[in-house]
């Protein structure tokens, strides 16, 4: 998510800087921007949409120098615009930022309380005033000028500053959004990722949290942010520029996986608040009347989307005991359907472009609902065309097979749910405490799951010749079981079918012998009981099972294989493979509410290496588009 590269050396930087923009392109962005430090002082060039867009803009009005920092933003707080484009300016401080800084609302409040003028929307000008407030207060070196404004400020980031009183010097630091030094000729370099640096040098630093340093011809100087030296190891690239921009991952798709932990903390920051039970307002747009007034949540969304607004139905109505419904956009425009004044229509799309969602939503704006988007692109047409916007901050998703944003969308869900339960009063505080407790977990079970890819792979390679297979999940588990299912078929083009565990006997039953794989989603959650028995007619009829279950559940494993479990004191942790037809993936313990987005994983990374181990083209499969802005 952005992009940034700094240049300070003895070249002419500004087309080094855009050249290491491009090769940073891969992680999206809707504006470009560079600021260079001339001679005279620093100098900027914005532009919003493309990098060709900054090229013309830097023919109009060339910048001219050898200390510059540029940036490619992919808009989190305020629109894609020129304004809202990095970088930022206050006195003579640009800066350039990724990430989200938490306390921006308190921060931007404070200073225009001393006068502070804003020319943008964005968290980002807030960083650059802070700067600019300690150097007016008396800082004279850059660095302890940015120290002082860090430590103002808590969030994500990665920062770039350069300053017109400073011609050779650049200071950036990093907490938890990626920055990676390079070591050139007499030059130094900064980037959010290796790709941007690869033309330059293969020496590099990749800096720690609480890092800052401050680069100039002759080197750098890395300090924490309370000035105490540190030292970092430098490491010698060896990767092609492709694998790169896939930070060493084969495909987007299983970068995309691995990222899922940080996409969720990313989607949960500032939002939580653990000690009153409760999830912040101001960000989810739920006043306390317009959570009474609802009396009815209808989700519309497609595919991907649909699955997780069905896992939000489950929640709404569990939380906030509002009746809801899902139903898929391209059904919705045509079946005139009846919506009223009371009615809450939550939109969910990772892009918040695709057309037939977003005719559904014109079709109930138009009956007077509240529209509340849930989508990824800011700005874009859905959150636009709606009353308010929970964007999940996932980043941009490469692969055309979505899955951070899968994920993210739950968790954007259930912080919805929890909300609109507080404030109807049906959620109790210690009820909701236990579920932000259980969301702020997720990031750190989820790189359990990951850790297992292994694993998993080695299970995708035994059922690689299946033709069918079918997905079974109850409760929560029945949306992951289609979201299964889903990214089975569109990336390894095997025919799957999810099911509601409990719909089995009505028919797909049938289908089930000694070559079907079958996977079950059985975690440890009220539906448990139910699901083990359809776990056991699955493996009474030789289907070849795969089962997704609790950590150390030793009944699922006394189900699969009765002589084995009790055997074994280490089983839980050493047997995946049981027998040749049956494998189990565990997950660990947590909240039943949380359970669909760590037992979507497995089945996220089973699709991946069903396709990768037959060679399709699993970033882009055949047929299908990311965005489907047609009917
Ligand atoms: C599947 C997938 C699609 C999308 C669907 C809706 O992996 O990505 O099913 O979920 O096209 O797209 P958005 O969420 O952009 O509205």
């Amino acid at each position: 998510m952005c992009g940034i590269v700094a240049y300070v050396g003895g070249k002419d930087c500004a087309s080094i800087l855009v050249d290491g923009l491009r090769r940073l392109e891969y992680r999206g962005y809707d504006s470009a921007g560079l600021a260079v430090h001339t001679g005279r002082g620093v100098d900027i060039v914005r532009a919003v949409g493309k990098l060709n867009n900054l090229d013309i803009a830097l023919q109009k009005t060339p910048l001219k120098g050898t200390t510059g920092i540029g940036h490619t933003r992919w808009a989190t707080h305020g629109r894609p615009s020129e304004a809202n484009a990095h970088p930022h300016v206050a006195g003579d401080i640009a800066v350039v930022h990724n990430g989200i800084i938490e306390n921006h609302v308190a921060l931007r409040r404070a200073l225009e309380g001393k006068g502070v003028r804003f020319s943008s929307d964005t968290d980002t000008e807030i960083v650059a005033h802070l700067v600019d407030e300690a150097v007016r207060g008396g800082e004279s070196t850059l660095a302890g000028a940015v120290r002082a404004a860090l430590k103002q400020v808590t969030g994500a980031y990665a920062i770039a500053v350069v300053s017109s009183k400073k011609p050779t010097e650049i200071v950036v630091a990093k907490a938890e959004s990626p920055l990676v030094l390079g070591f050139g000729d007499g030059e130094m370099l900064a980037a959010s990722d290796i790709p941007a640096l690869l033309s330059h040098t293969r020496d590099v630093i990749f800096l720690q949290d609480g890092d800052m340093a401050l680069l100039s011809r002759e080197g750098v100087n890395i300090t924490k942010l309370d000035g105490s030296q540190v030292t970092r190891e430098k490491k010698r690239i060896d990767w092609s520029p492709t694998q790169a921009e896939k930070g060493g991952y084969k495909h987007f798709m299983l970068k995309e996986i691995h990222e899922q932990p940080r996409a969720i903390e990313d989607t949960l920051r500032g939002r939580l608040d653990v000690q009153a039970g409760d999830v912040v307002d101001e960000e989810l747009g739920i006043t306390e009347a317009l959570a009474k007034k609802i009396n009815r949540v209808y989700f519309v969304a497609c595919g991907t989307s649909a699955h997780s607004a069905m896992a939000g139905r489950y929640w709404i109505e569990q939380l906030a005991r509002i009746p809801s419904t899902v139903e898929i956009g391209s059904e919705v425009r045509y079946r005139e359907p009846v919506f009223t004044e009371n009615d809450l229509v939550v939109a969910v799309s990772q892009s918040g472009e695709t057309a037939d969602t977003l005719a559904a939503v014109k079709a109930a704006k138009a009956q007077g609902a509240t529209i509340l988007a849930v989508a990824n692109v800011i700005d874009s047409a859905i959150p636009r065309a709606s009353a308010g916007a929970l964007y999940t901050h996932a980043g941009p998703e490469i692969g055309v097979a979505s899955t951070k944003c899968f994920t993210t969308q739950l968790a954007a869900l259930l912080m919805l749910a929890i909300g609109l339960g507080r404030r109807r009063g049906t959620l109790s505080a210690s009820e909701a405490r236990r579920l932000v407790d259980a969301l702020s977990k997720v990031p750190h079970q989820m790189r359990e799951v990951l850790a297992k890819a292994d694993e998993v792979r080695h299970i995708a390679k035994r059922h690689i010749r299946a033709r069918d297979m079918l997905f079974l999940g109850r409760g929560t588990g029945f949306p992951v079981a289609l979201e299964g299912a889903l990214k089975l078929k569109e990336i390894s083009y095997i025919h799957a079918e999810g099911y509601a565990a409990g719909e089995m006997k009505h028919g797909p039953i049938a289908l089930i012998d000694s070559e079907m794989p079958v996977v079950v989603i059985c975690p440890r959650d009220v539906h448990y009981e139910k699901t083990l028995s359809n776990l056991q007619e699955v493996k009474a009829r030789e289907g070849q099972l795969i089962a997704i279950a609790t950590e150390g559940d030793r009944d699922v494993a006394r189900m699969l294989v009765p002589d084995e479990a009790p055997r074994s004191s280490s089983w839980r942790t050493s047997v995946t493979q049981l027998e040749p037809d049956v494998s189990l993936i565990e997950i660990p313990s947590a909240e039943p509410e949380v359970l669909p987005l760590l037992t979507v994983i497995p089945l996220q990374l089973l699709a991946y290496y069903m396709a990768d181990l037959k060679g399709t083209d699993v970033d882009q499969p055949r047929n299908l588009a990311k965005t489907v802005t047609v009917e």
